[in-house]
């Protein structure tokens, strides 16, 4: 079957279309025939080996972790997905090696679960990963209720995108922080948009003067000041997935985790209208380092989908 691979650590000119076996299945994972996948920075950063010292890499390599498409084949003891099922998930395995940039991918059930039924295979795969990331900060994180005011760093990105939509579902007002080309943008999302960088703090405080009750950071770029946006009442209510240094904050730093039931409700809050997929652009397979580049320049709004015939 075709994957991208990379035998070395590199930026995007070491990504191949090559040849490679096709995956086993153990008796808890199914076989997904992909149809599309999505860029997420951590493929990346995974590549340039700059998560050398977290994670097991093997080489040849076939990166990426969001997945949406069919099931092939079941494990023996898999119950709850049969051939034919179309899936999405976020297929992060104990170490790097056969990942989703493939016609093929082997999936533990722990990381897929039923795709929105109303989703294409671009949209469903352009969820998982950044979904699940946003739902999990404001969900289980921060407990986002309708009494909160919600500043969101980085807001027009992948996981930003949804971090508004879920935020705002959860009846909180929600602030976030783009260029001013994505101002439009966020404000069709729910969101009141604000600039990002120097004099943030003015500018939150000339619309909220109280300060916000939370605080979540995407970026990093802006996390320093995050303790001079919050209500004095909720000091210390700031999620960062970028720095475990806002642990100094009072705040918690979150990795995202496989989670089926975090999928299921995703899926639901997409299929009932509630969550909607910005698609930036879509590349081939053999496309992905095209995919990879643009998506370093550091300003894709929603996401970019990799699609695999
Ligand atoms: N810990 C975890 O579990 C976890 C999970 C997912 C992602 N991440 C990390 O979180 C980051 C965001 O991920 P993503 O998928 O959302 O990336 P992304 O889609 O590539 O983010 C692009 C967005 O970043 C915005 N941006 C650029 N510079 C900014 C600044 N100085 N302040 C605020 N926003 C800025 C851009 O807005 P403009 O174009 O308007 O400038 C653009 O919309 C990445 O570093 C990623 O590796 C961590």
């Amino acid at each position: 079957m075709k994957a991208i691979t990379y035998g070395s650590y590199g930026g995007p000119e070491v990504l191949e279309l090559t040849d490679v076996d096709e995956p086993k299945i153990g008796p808890d994972w199914v076989k997904v025939q992909v149809r599309a996948s999505s860029v997420n920075p951590v493929d990346w950063k995974v590549a340039s080996g700059g998560l050398d010292s977290a994670l097991d890499v093997f080489f040849p390599a076939t990166p990426g972790w969001d997945v949406s498409g069919v099931v092939e084949a079941v494990g023996p003891a898999v119950t709850t997905l049969a051939p034919g099922d179309e899936v999405f998930g976020y297929v992060r395995k104990d170490a790097v090696r056969g990942g989703t940039y493939a016609e093929k991918v082997a999936a533990p059930i722990r990381t897929v679960a039923k795709k929105p039924v109303n989703a294409s295979f671009a949209e469903a795969a352009a969820i998982p990963l950044a979904g699940l990331t946003a739902f999990q900060c404001l969900v289980h994180a921060l407990d986002v209720g309708a009494d909160d005011t919600v500043l969101i760093h980085g807001a027009s990105g992948g996981v930003g995108s949804f971090a508004v939509q879920i935020a705002t579902s959860l009846g909180a007002r929600v602030l976030g922080t783009a260029s001013e080309a994505n101002h439009d943008y966020l404000r069709g999302l729910g969101a009141e948009p604000l600039t990002y960088g120097e004099g943030l703090v003015d500018r939150v405080r000339s619309v909220v003067p109280e300060g916000v009750t939370a605080v979540l950071d995407l970026n990093g770029a802006d996390l320093g000041v995050s303790p001079d946006l919050l209500a004095e009442s909720s000091t210390g209510r700031i999620v960062s997935i970028i720095d475990p240094a806002v642990k100094d904050m009072g705040g918690q730093y979150v990795f995202v985790s496989p989670d089926v039931d975090d999928l299921n409700e995703l899926a639901s809050l997409f299929d009932d209208g509630t969550l909607t997929v910005e698609i930036a652009s879509t590349y081939a397979l053999a496309d992905t380092q095209k995919a990879w580049e643009e998506n370093q320049s550091g300003h894709t709004r929603g996401k970019i989908v990799i699609t695999v015939d």
